[in-house]
């Protein structure tokens, strides 16, 4: 941990906490304590980033592809969701953590709609770092959103089709108050993006591990910031250039 640079912690993290139910079956546990564990792991993750001076977090917590789980598999992740949510404010609060959501957030069940609207309002005048949840989330859908929320100001007369840019399409999409995710952690082994953030990570390190989501502690976090110091980002442009930068 003493290797990391200060000066190089990326300002926005984001991860897909991939590996519960493996975790849970290398067990012979149902699947659901693994999202048990996996929950409990947020926990953990949003500590460590708080304490390693990460700004920005955002967690891939369900996404929309994930509805078509087996019913009782969707209705424990909502029921401990619903807990997390309900349980975590005190301690958010007291480390300045302020939570928003992205997604399709009206699919949720009405209590988990109810319990998070609840912590985001508790925790809106924290400043000292924001973890969003990606709830029934889908990159394509939040793409399709944002186009038709863009014609419908077209074909009110509010906005001139030429003056469509990256910055009008970025504007209307869940997470425009955002900045685009420096790192992308993803753990449990698979090498894929899996419809997260598929805008934002244009230009996002990308960092796979092994270790299934339950197990990704601190010390894997620490690596993965090793990683990514080590990285040159030269956003489309050559190394030569970038040296001749101040
Ligand atoms: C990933 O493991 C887990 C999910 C897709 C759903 C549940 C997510 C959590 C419980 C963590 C986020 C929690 C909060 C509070 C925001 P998987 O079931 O896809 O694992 P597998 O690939 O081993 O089957």
């Amino acid at each position: 941990m003493s290797n990391l640079d200060p000066e190089k912690i990326p300002r926005h993290v984001a991860i897909i906490p991939d590996g519960n139910g493996r975790w849970a079956e290398a067990r012979n546990l149902p699947r659901n304590e693994g999202h048990r564990k996996g929950v409990e792991n947020v926990r953990e993750i949003v500590r460590a980033c708080s304490e390693l001076g990460i700004r920005m977090l955002t967690l891939y917590a369900f996404s929309q592809e994930n509805w078509d789980r087996p019913r009782d598999e969707v209705k424990a992740i909502m029921r401990l969701l619903s807990r997390y949510l309900r349980t975590e404010a005190e301690e958010l609060i007291e480390n300045g953590i302020r939570v928003g959501a992205i997604g399709r957030l009206e699919q949720l069940d009405s209590r988990v709609q109810r319990d998070l609207e609840r912590l985001i309002r508790r925790t809106e005048q924290n400043d000292q770092m924001r973890v969003t949840f990606a709830l029934s989330y889908s990159g394509r859908t939040e793409i399709v959103d944002a186009v038709r929320q863009i014609v419908r100001a077209v074909e009110s007369g509010c906005l001139d089709p030429d003056a469509i840019d990256e910055k009008c399409v970025e504007a209307h999409l869940y997470a425009r108050d955002l900045p685009d995710p420096d790192l992308l952690i993803r753990t449990g082994h698979e090498s894929r993006i899996s419809n997260f953030l598929l805008w934002q990570l244009a230009y996002t390190e990308l960092y796979v591990c092994e270790s299934l989501w339950p197990d990704f502690g601190k010390p894997e976090l620490v690596k993965a910031l090793l990683a990514y110091q080590n990285r040159e980002r030269r956003f489309g442009r050559t190394s030569a250039q970038l040296r001749r930068e101040p």
